[in-house]
């Protein structure tokens, strides 16, 4: 049945990178606008794939934003295979790599090409070598002639794979994805997904996806800023769909 908050699921195996085990969250809390959303919220997120459930405004980006350094909790510390997220904020695309839902909130640059070398520039990797690992990552993942290629002219499931390589391209042992796959049709879906379950990285994705995510190592289920459910697919996934369920029935009888 539910675990307390941070206990993993049988099963699963952490993800072991180094001597960096997944995230840990302690204590976190934080205040959207004037209301509290998180308060006092501790996790530990090991196993590979990890799936955020809830209603919208239950804090699922804000908790992913918080795991890749673009919010700041208010309290507590959040450590990022081995990184404290507050004090090495600039190095944590080299330990978690961030996709969003919406393509053209990620994707900065005309072509392929510059897309994937932008972060490993950052990084510190010349132009050469920036070029040189974007060719072999494109060239790994089936698409060796899309360097030259305008991001404009790809398709929706194309420009998120891009994206999700930009991602990686710095090396982190970690993804964590804002419902990525929502506005893709279901072929470009199921395709991206396939490509997503091979993935070596820890992947902890915020989706609407049930059926993705009853394929996952553990699920948790966020309602206003709290655990509501932390378990297995099979444990959260049939009582999230229930209660769901019983709130679309409420708001039908409201209409
Ligand atoms: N920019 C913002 N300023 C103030 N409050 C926000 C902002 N963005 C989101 N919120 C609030 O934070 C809460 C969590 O939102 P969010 O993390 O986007 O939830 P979800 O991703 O689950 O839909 C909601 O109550 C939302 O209204
Ligand atoms: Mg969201």
């Amino acid at each position: 049945m539910f675990r307390s908050p941070g206990v993993r699921p049988g099963g699963a195996p952490p993800v072991t990178r180094g001597d960096a085990h997944g995230i840990q969250i302690r204590d976190v809390w934080l205040n959207r606008g004037p209301t509290p959303l998180f308060c006092g919220l501790s996790l530990d997120l090991t196993e590979p794939r990890i799936g955020l459930v809830g209603p919208n405004g239950s804090g699922k980006s804000t908790l992913l934003r918080l795991l890749n350094g673009l919010m700041a909790a208010d309290r507590g510390d959040i450590t990022v295979a081995g990184l404290n997220a507050r004090t090495h904020r600039r190095d944590l695309p080299t330990r978690v790599g961030f996709v969003f839902q919406n393509v053209d909130h990620q994707i900065l640059f005309p072509t392929v090409r510059e897309e994937l070398t932008f972060g490993l520039v950052e990084q510190g990797r010349s132009r050469a070598e920036a070029r040189e690992e974007a060719e072999r990552l494109l060239a790994l993942h089936g698409c060796g002639d899309w360097g030259d290629r305008a991001v404009d002219a790809l398709s929706e499931g194309q420009k998120q794979l891009v994206c999700i390589l930009a991602a990686i391209a710095p090396g982190p042992p970690i993804l964590v994805m804002d419902e990525p796959l929502a506005s893709l049709d279901l072929a470009t879906r199921l395709a991206l997904a396939a490509r997503l379950a091979r993935l070596p990285h820890q992947i902890i994705m915020a989706s609407h996806d049930l059926d993705l995510l009853a394929t996952f190592d553990r699920v948790i289920w966020l309602d206003a800023g709290r655990i509501v459910g932390d378990g297995s697919p099979g444990e959260v996934l049939p009582l999230y769909r229930a209660h769901e369920m019983a709130r679309a029935a409420a708001q039908d009888t409201l209409s």
